[in-house]
């Protein structure tokens, strides 16, 4: 099934008192296709590595994967809508040590950029809280800005620069290592959601980028300085 086409409950038409931004589990096979889909453009998997290097998620593997207790996959909508736009994930869960290994996201529908942080935010607040997780761990390739902002506006921490560890195209770029911890967690609220009745939020485009900045404290996430 083509993304576009993909079965929604109903259109983005938005109105007062519709319900925010949901996370919904991957755990139906149009939804599998539809994020499969988003793994298979090099525009979004040049960016991940699923633990053997950069190359498009094949459909089995995302299944597998959907099932699996050591990952979180969730697909996220547009609010006040029911479109799906993109999905989050948490991978290498080790219920035990109470960590989840990387965070990754891919925004499916492009147009509707800046929503990505509210999501994870909810993922992270779902890890913290519900499976126990005390730490959680990302990465992202050096010259990937829109996900270092992300990082940066849920809070994580630079920790630290593996050199020369991701190849896209053939050439060697650095990844920048993060981690957050469970007491660091705070999740992004749905304020400007409830904020101004009558403004369509869900129009691609039109929503506001960035919905809880947090003030930058020092702990020096290396956007600031590149
Ligand atoms: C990373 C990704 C999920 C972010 O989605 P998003 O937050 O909805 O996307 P946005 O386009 O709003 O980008 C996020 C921020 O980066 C900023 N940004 C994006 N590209 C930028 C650029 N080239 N230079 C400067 N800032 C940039 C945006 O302005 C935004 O910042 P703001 O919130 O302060 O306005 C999305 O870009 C994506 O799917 N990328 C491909 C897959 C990927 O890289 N995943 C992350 C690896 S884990």
């Amino acid at each position: 099934m083509h993304g576009d086409t993909i079965h929604v409950l109903r259109q983005c038409s938005p109105a007062l008192g519709d319900p925010p931004m949901k996370l919904v589990p991957l755990d139906k096979p149009d939804l599998i296709d539809l994020a499969s889909q988003w793994l298979g453009r090099e525009e979004n998997y040049k960016w991940l590595d699923f633990g053997d290097g950069v190359h498009p998620l094949s459909l089995v593997s995302l299944r597998i994967m959907a099932q699996r207790d050591l990952h979180v996959l969730r697909m996220f909508t547009a609010h006040d809508c029911d479109l799906p736009i993109g999905i989050v994930a948490l991978s290498d869960i080790r219920r035990q040590w109470k960590t989840a290994g990387s965070l990754w996201a891919v925004l499916g529908r492009k147009r509707y950029g800046g929503l990505t942080a509210r999501a994870v935010s909810q993922l992270l607040t779902f890890g913290f809280v519900e499976l126990g997780l005390e730490a959680v761990s990302a990465w992202t390739v050096e010259c990937n800005v829109a996900s270092r902002r992300v990082l940066e506006q849920l809070g994580f921490r630079y920790v630290g620069r593996q050199r020369r560890r991701h190849w896209i195209d053939g050439r060697p770029h650095d990844r920048l290592l993060y981690d957050l911890l469970a007491t660091e967690h705070h999740e992004i609220p749905d304020f400007y959601v409830h904020r101004a009745a009558g403004v369509s939020l869900a129009t691609p485009h039109l929503a506001p980028r960035t919905v809880a900045r947090r003030p930058r404290d020092g702990r020096g996430p290396p956007l600031d300085a590149a």
